[in-house]
């Protein structure tokens, strides 16, 4: 029973240091890399909205075809636009010194881009751009204040306004609070981010969607190993249990003449 308990217990280890990691400030994301159908989705997402400035030159477009089960001509019609053969990185043209020229910042690479900043962190980043005229683009964003890349999502989610009116709960005399009076609470009241009615083409719950998808393949891209090392690490732990249990019996059966 005692050894019971334990297989159950180690089995339960990863999971828990696994959840351990996340950062609690934002809002957890789940992301399902073996979801051939989201990461799809996913890699065109980042072909078409992101590779315009960013590459993934750590990654090749057969891999990830194979990888996600996209037959390569597939591939090679939808989803490589930039004159790349199916055994290419998934690099850009654009050239460093003029991206630092356009945007003040060149555009990281994204091969392992989920894997430095936390998947958590990436779908905040990506849904909370907001207007900003001062800003170059006129976007500023929360999570990574004066970033110097445009709301490239904008389309789909909508121009999104930061509202300072659900900021709490309003003082004595109508005056609104935007700095909380007890201290602990989090400074930025005026947080609240709020798609502006009908200006994305998808609804909070596709864009949602969607974005949880593009985050999905970034996790992917930066760990494509993942999947089978999850494979390879469920058989490990089938033949500990076995084992296990084998020396159990082993035990009992060895001190059954001793007690
Ligand atoms: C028009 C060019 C452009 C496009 C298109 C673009 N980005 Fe960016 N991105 C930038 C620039 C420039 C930066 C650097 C911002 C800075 O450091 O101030 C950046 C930064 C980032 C960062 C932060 C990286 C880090 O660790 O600092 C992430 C993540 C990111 N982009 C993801 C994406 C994703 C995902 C897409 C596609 C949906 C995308 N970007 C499309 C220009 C772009």
């Amino acid at each position: 029973m005692r050894a019971m308990l334990a297989i159950l217990l180690i089995s339960l280890l990863p999971a828990w240091t696994f959840a351990a990691g996340h950062d609690t400030a934002l809002e957890r994301v789940d992301v399902d890399v073996s979801d051939k159908a989201a990461m799809q989705d996913g890699a065109r997402t980042f072909v078409s909205y992101c590779m315009g400035c960013h590459s993934a030159k750590f990654q090749r477009y057969e891999r990830v075809a194979d990888d996600l089960g996209i037959p390569h001509a597939v591939m090679m019609k939808e989803l490589v636009f930039t004159g790349a053969r199916i055994g290419d990185h998934m690099d850009i043209g654009m050239q460093p010194a003029d991206a630092k020229a356009w945007f003040g910042t060149p555009p990281p690479d994204l091969t392992l881009v989920a894997q430095v900043r936390g998947t958590d962190w990436l779908y905040a980043y990506l849904r909370s751009f907001y207007e900003d005229p001062t800003r170059p683009w006129g976007v500023n964003n929360t999570v990574f204040p004066n970033t110097g890349m445009p709301n490239v999502l904008e389309g789909l989610q909508g121009r999104q306004r930061l509202d300072c009116t659900q900021a709490g709960p309003v003082e004595e005399g109508n005056t609104p609070r935007t700095t909380p009076a007890v201290s602990g609470l989090s400074p930025h009241t005026c947080d609240q981010l709020a798609v502006v009615p009908n200006t994305g083409s998808l609804t909070e719950a596709q864009f949602n969607e969607k974005l949880r998808n593009l985050v999905s393949f970034l996790v992917y891209s930066a760990d494509p190993a993942a999947l089978q090392r999850q494979r390879i690490g469920i058989y490990v732990l089938m033949y500990l249990a076995v084992l296990l249990i084998l020396a159990y019996l082993l035990k009992r059966e060895y001190w059954k003449d001793v007690n």
